[in-house]
């Protein structure tokens, strides 16, 4: 059985765009596989709420509650990876989840660990995607799955999503036309990883 945990912090709706998919194309009887668990470094992640609808094992790895420690993000990043591996994936998918990871980290989970970026990498790391490829009066904009290195936002690109940015676009709805397509791209890249 592969197991694949998926890690968010907010609505989740690549997370739920997933499941949805595996549910509907039978992955688990097909590619011996199962979304195992969903952990959030937020509490308040609505995200949460649809796994647990969905049955899956969730968990909050609450980054806020590491603040305080000499070594914060090699904490919390402990303690994630103790809430990860209680599951023993193969797969580690992170959904819209907004911490920076430490080298560690992404050394320990070398070729199972890949990531979702809003933009057409290697263009626009980072935050405020959207917006910044309107700024740059960019004609096309896209998502990009990737595999996760020591270095944000970069690593092999798996697969890539592209829209025509509109006249009238503004961030929010360049936003909403890629996630529309985040939401086809990610699913299948995920089924892909697991053959
Ligand atoms: C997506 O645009 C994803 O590319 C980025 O954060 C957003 C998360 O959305 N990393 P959701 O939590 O999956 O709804």
């Amino acid at each position: 059985m592969k197991n694949i945990v998926i890690l968010i912090s907010g609505s989740g709706s690549n997370m739920a765009a997933i499941v949805q998919a595996a549910q509907a194309q039978q992955w688990a009887q097909r590619l011996d596989a199962r979304i195992s668990a969903v952990i959030s470094n937020r509490p308040q992640a609505t995200g949460l709420a649809f796994a647990q609808s969905n049955g899956i094992a969730t968990a909050v790895v609450d980054h806020t509650a590491y603040a305080a420690h000499a070594q914060a993000r090699e904490a919390f990043d402990a303690a994630l990876m103790d809430a990860i591996d209680a599951h023993q994936p193969h797969l580690v998918v992170l959904a819209g989840f907004m911490r920076i990871l430490t080298p560690g980290f992404v050394a320990h989970y070398t070729g199972r660990l890949v990531n979702i970026h809003p933009s057409l990498l290697p263009a626009f790391t980072g935050l405020r995607t959207h917006e910044r490829a309107l700024q740059a009066g960019c004609q096309f904009a896209g998502a990009t799955v990737h595999r996760v290195t020591h270095e944000l936002d970069h690593g092999e690109i798996l697969a890539q999503a592209v829209v025509p940015v509109l006249p009238h676009d503004t961030a929010d709805t360049l936003a909403e036309r890629v996630l529309a397509q985040e939401h086809v791209m990610y699913p299948r890249v995920v089924a892909q990883l697991l053959k």
